[in-house]
This record gives structure tokens, sequence and C-alpha cells, in this order.
């Protein structure tokens, strides 16, 4: 049989080609991104590639096309791959059953789960919220929703009872779609019993479904509680895919923004499928065969991104796993690697951070001989990490993309593209084909030397920028399009090399003025963690009463006696000094075991604000962070600034 070869053809295979198809996406977008469009399965093409007014701001692609994303990552895999495994799932215990569901499988689950869907009344443009641990039960839901054309909304299953109604009132979604409960290490989380205290707040949910995952008992409210398995047992394996609008909306994921509520970023249909496949065919260059893992949770955008619509739009075999790094051991990582034979590895600087302070005997006890490709996602990658990853996980021999994005741009927009085009440790690299990136300073000047420092800023659409904040396109308009006239402001520092690579060097958005200075935290922490024995810091502002403000350091060091620290703390302020000035140095410094984080790997800022000015009592909300114990640990060592 002839294979489908489409999709390949919008792959770049060596640095020329990559310059000639960035040369092309600047001059002639429209031309560009049609040529990639034409790749995919539509129902009536376009009538116009490319439309916007960031004055607005509005942003539309492919406008006047029709489709249905589910048919281009299932349907259109049938003939060709209808029997290629599309998802490995490795439970959260290693002697548990690996499930393994096919092209044809998945394509008729989905289609069951979207007339389940249609049968409790959800239709084009309901919000469904989706609160479920990583089971394959998970990506069927969600495809099933774009399937029947409503708009999902995952909650990332580690999420409090109020965070999840929250995000339910916000978007108002007529459905919950969770599980009686999940694993996570030695963990359960009673799904059911937080989803049923949130849904006492959100009257907008008329119909539950449940997925039956760890058998543990659970509340039920009749007329509005569903099993997942009886509601699917008899429902046809068919279902018409619903035709959307290009730009009709895909789905909404919720992100922190600096201050307020979470910011409900809405994803549109076509624009969203094509930037997604495209940029996983070319930054991870995968090829038939190869098996694919990316770690995050398909709470995030990576998750939605880079385990669901990139990879099955593109044919691939996605591996999802239901635990985490540390359980049994710390060398579970490398043991499905091992396991599943992955070639393609795609994580974030905390977890390699988490995992290199262990014996590396736990990774060499795997065979890792699989991996061709490793990747890293989410936050700057500082060199000891990237070192590691390149040499114990990578063998020196894997290219390492560290790919810089966000949930609001829906895909990768700076990356190396995996042996093709040139890496450099700490570095995210070039842009992506279509990505105008340019650094701006202060005042919103393009920095046109070769070599800069300053604020990143996007200056021309890609096709899976988000189109609006849910409910609130002002909020929209101020935080991404009002600090620079004209620009996507991403909110992140770079700097960028004399070869035009970018260096991501942090948010600029954590200011604190000290003595009137404007300073970012970012940039002295990144000068803090240049010291050899530092493994991570966090710069925050506490109140003063000279200065307004001074800057107290959160530290993490390869050490731990008092008397190296003492040495450390002054040759820390002496870097500081000379990297940034002695405007910047820390008035004090905390050596501390660890640093308060959110799921996703993000430092909660607030809390250790609130602790650097004294503030222990009233921190607030710390159930979504990954490591609440660490807290108390950071108090007791506290320096005292009052
Ligand atoms: O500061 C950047 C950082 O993560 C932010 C986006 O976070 P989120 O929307 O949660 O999405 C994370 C996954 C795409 C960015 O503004 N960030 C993300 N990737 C990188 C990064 N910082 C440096 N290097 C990266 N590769």
């Amino acid at each position: 049989m002839k294979r489908e070869r489409k999709l390949d053809k919008m792959v770049i295979t060596s640095e020329a080609q990559y310059k000639e198809a960035y040369k092309k996406s600047v001059e002639d977008p429209q031309a560009f991104w049609a040529g990639i469009a034409e790749n995919f399965q539509w129902h009536k093409k376009w009538d116009r590639v490319l439309s916007y007014d960031w004055s607005v701001p509005e942003t539309k692609w492919f406008e006047g096309g029709k489709l249905n994303i589910t048919e281009n990552c299932l349907d259109r895999h049938l003939k060709e791959r209808g029997q290629q495994t599309a998802i490995i799932w490795e439970p959260n215990d290693p002697g548990d059953d690996v499930r393994k569901i096919t092209y044809a499988e998945l394509h008729e689950y989905v289609c069951r789960f979207a007339n389940v869907l249609k049968d409790n009344g959800i239709g084009k443009g309901d919000r469904v919220c989706i609160y479920m641990p990583m089971l394959i039960e998970l990506t069927v839901a969600v495809l099933a929703c774009a399937r029947v054309g409503a708009i999902h909304s995952v909650v990332f299953a580690g999420f409090s009872a109020r965070s999840l109604a929250t995000r339910i009132n916000d978007s108002q979604c007529k459905m919950l779609i969770t599980a009686d409960g999940g694993f996570r290490g030695t963990k359960n989380i009673p799904l059911k019993e937080i989803a049923d205290e949130a849904l006492d707040h959100c009257p907008s949910v008329e119909n539950v479904i449940i997925y039956k995952n760890t058998g543990q008992s659970i509340e039920w409210v009749s007329e509005r509680d569903h099993w997942w398995h009886l509601e699917t047992r008899n429902a046809s394996p068919e279902f018409t895919a619903e035709v959307m609008d290009a730009e009709d909306p895909l789905f909404i994921l919720y992100t922190s923004g600096s201050t307020g509520n979470p910011k409900g970023m809405v994803h549109s249909c076509a624009g969203y499928m094509v930037y997604t496949t495209y940029t996983f065919k070319n930054v991870f260059q995968y090829k038939d065969g190869d098996i694919y893992w990316c770690t995050a949770d398909i709470g995030w955008i990576t998750g939605h991104s880079y385990i669901i619509y990139g990879p099955l739009a593109a044919g691939a075999t996605t591996l999802m796993f239901e635990g985490i790094p540390s359980y049994p051991d710390n060398g579970r990582f490398w043991e499905v690697c091992a396991k599943h034979k992955v070639t393609h590895f795609y994580t974030a600087p905390t977890a390699i951070r988490a995992l290199e302070k262990h014996p590396v005997s736990l990774v060499e006890k795997h065979d890792l001989s699989g991996l061709k490709v490793l990747g890293s996602v989410g936050e700057p990658i500082n060199r000891e990490a990237w070192m590691w990853y390149s040499k114990h996980i990578g063998k020196d021999k894997c290219p390492v993309v560290d790919t810089w994005w966000q949930t609001e741009t829906g895909g990768i927009l700076i990356s190396s593209l995996a042996g093709v085009t040139r890496q450099k440790a700490t570095f995210a690299t070039l842009p992506m084909p279509g990505i105008q990136a340019i650094l701006l300073d202060n005042e919103g000047k393009e920095l046109k030397s070769d070599t800069a420092e300053g604020t990143l800023a996007i200056k021309y659409p890609w096709p899976s920028i988000a189109r609006t904040i849910y409910g609130d396109h002002d909020r929209y308009k101020k935080v991404y399009f009002s600090a620079f006239k004209d620009h996507y402001f991403p909110g992140d520092g770079a700097l960028k090399d004399e070869e035009g690579n970018y260096r991501i060097t942090g948010r600029v958005d954590d200011v604190v003025i000290v003595s009137g200075h404007n300073l970012g935290t970012a940039p002295i922490e990144n000068a803090i963690n240049e010291h050899e024995m530092v493994v991570e810091s966090a710069v925050v502002g506490y109140p003063h009463p000279i200065k307004g403000n001074a800057l107290y350091a959160y530290v993490i060091t390869y050490s731990n006696t008092e008397e190296a620290n003492q040495k450390l703390e002054d040759e820390i302020k002496g870097l500081v000094a000379r990297t940034i000035g002695a405007i910047a140095k820390p008035e004090e410094i905390q050596f501390v075991p660890g640093l308060p984080k959110t799921r996703s790997g993000k430092i909660m800022r607030r809390i250790l604000r609130k602790v650097a000015s004294g503030e222990c009592e009233n921190l607030g909300d710390t159930s979504t962070l990954l490591n609440p114990d660490i807290v108390n640990e950071i108090i007791s060592g506290k320096v005292n600034t009052n």
C-alpha cells in the first residue's frame, strides 16, 4: 500500500532548508502557511490565510476553512496506520498492566464517547470541564469533545476543589468528566470527592461522567452522576465529526498571571492544529516507528499540544505516564524509557534537577540506547542540568532541544530542530519558521545589534496564538498587546548571541524597586546561578525601611555546611555585584533545601515574598504546591529581616 507521505513534506532536514523556510515564512507568511496547511484534511479550503489587527487585537487564520481536528488526528490515519499503536499507557505502579491502543481502537473509543456526550446534551460550543488522572480516557474525553465541537477545559487533577470551581465557573461548563480517584506515587487522590466539593459551587454543571479507575467508594448524586463504563457500553462506535469553522474555539486552558484570577486562554481549531503538528514534526524529527514520550501532564499546554494533538495529527506513537518520576524510585523515568524503547524524551528542567541529585547508578542500570532526541520545556535550563541531561541520559549522542513557548502561544516558538539545526547549552536557539522574534529595550525600541539583551516580543502572528482570554478580551489586550504597540508581549526576557541564538533569561514581570532602581529578579537569579555551588535560587523583594525594598535570596546549594555557606554568601554577593551592579546585591541570603513550586514547576514567589517580609502566618492557599512541607522548613530557617 502506498504510504501517506503528505505530512512528511513539511519536514525540514538540513540547516539550509531551515534558513530557506524561515526566509520564506517572513517574506511571504501567507504563502508559507498555506503550503503547510495543504497537508491536512479539510472539508472546505480556507478563503483567506490570515487577517489580523493587533490594535483590536484580533487574529484569524484560514478563515472560511472547515475541518474537524479529530479527523486529522484519527480518521486520516485509519487506512495507513489503523493497526499502529497510537498511545502506550504506562501505569503508576510498574507491576500493573501496560495498555496500548491502536489508531483504529482510539478512533472507535472516541466515537463512542462522542455519542455519550451528545446523548447527555453536549453539542457545538458547549464547555466541558475534564478533571482526570493521566489515563487513556483523558485523551479520549478531550478528543470526543473536539469531535462533537464542544470546547474542552482540562483542569490539572492536582488542583484543589476551589481551583476547580473557579475554572468551571469562569467558563460556565455544562458538564464535568472525572474519575473516582487517581494514583500518583503512593498517593490516591480522591478526585470525585474533590469534584463534589467544587460542584457545590458550580450551578452550570448539569451532568457528571465518572470513570471507574481506583474502584474506591464515592458519593453518588443521582440524576447528575453517570458511570463512564455504563454510558459507553451501548454507545455506537461511529460518530460523524462536527464540521467546525477554522476559527471556532477548540479549547480553553487556564494559566496564572502575575495577578488576579487564572486566565482562560482560548485556542482555535485550524491554526492550532497546523502549528502544533508542524512544530512537533520539525522540532522532534519524529520518524515512523519511533516512540515519543512527553512527561508533562495533559492538564498543561505541553500535554495538550505535544502529548495529544501534535503527535496524533502526525501519526506518532505517544506515551502517557500515569505516575511520578520518584515512584517507586528515582530511576522510574529511565526504567520507562528502557521498557518501551523510548526514542524521544521530553521533560522539564525541574525534573532533571531533581533527578540529577540522585546517584547516577539509577540511570545506568537502565538501557537507554534507544534514545535519539531529548527535549526540555517550561523554564530556563541551567548549564549543569543541561550537561547532566545530555551526558547521562543522552550519552552525548542525543540532540537536546530546549523549547521555549507558553500556554498562550499554543506551540513551540523558539527551539533547535533535533539534529538539524545547531544546539547550544542553555540556549533555546533559533525561532521556528514563521516566528518573528525581536528584542526590545525598556522604551520598546528594537535592539538591532547582533548581540543584545532585552525583552522578548513577537512582531507577526503565527497560527496557534491564543485568540482571547475567555470572557475578558480587555485583559487579553492589556496583558499581551499593550506593553509594546503592535507586538505580542510574552513577558520573558532574553539575550541573543552573535549567531542569533536566543537564551531565555526569565520572566520580566517580577520587578522589585530597590532604592528607586527597577530590578528584575530573573537576571539576579541568573547571576547567582552562575556560581558553581548553586543548584537553584529565587529572589524576591521585601519592605526595607530605608531602601523601600530590599532583595532576599533563597538559594539551594550543592554544599551544606555552615562554614561553606558563610563563604558562599560573600561570593554570591560579589558575583551579583559584578554581574549586575552593587545595587542588585541581595540584602539577605537564606540557604534552603528546596523551593515551593507549583505542580508545573513554577516557583511560588508569592509565598517567598511573604516569608521574606516576615508575614509567615497568612500564606494563603498552599494546596496547589508540589511540595507544601518545604514552606515550614523555609520559615524555620528564615533570616530575620525585621
Ligand atoms: O517564562 C517562560 C517559561 O514558561 C513560561 C510559560 O509557562 P506556561 O504557560 O506554563 O507554559 C509552559 C510550557 C510551554 C514562559 O513565559 N518557559 C517555557 N519554556 C521555557 C521557558 N523559559 C525558558 N526556556 C524554556 N524552554
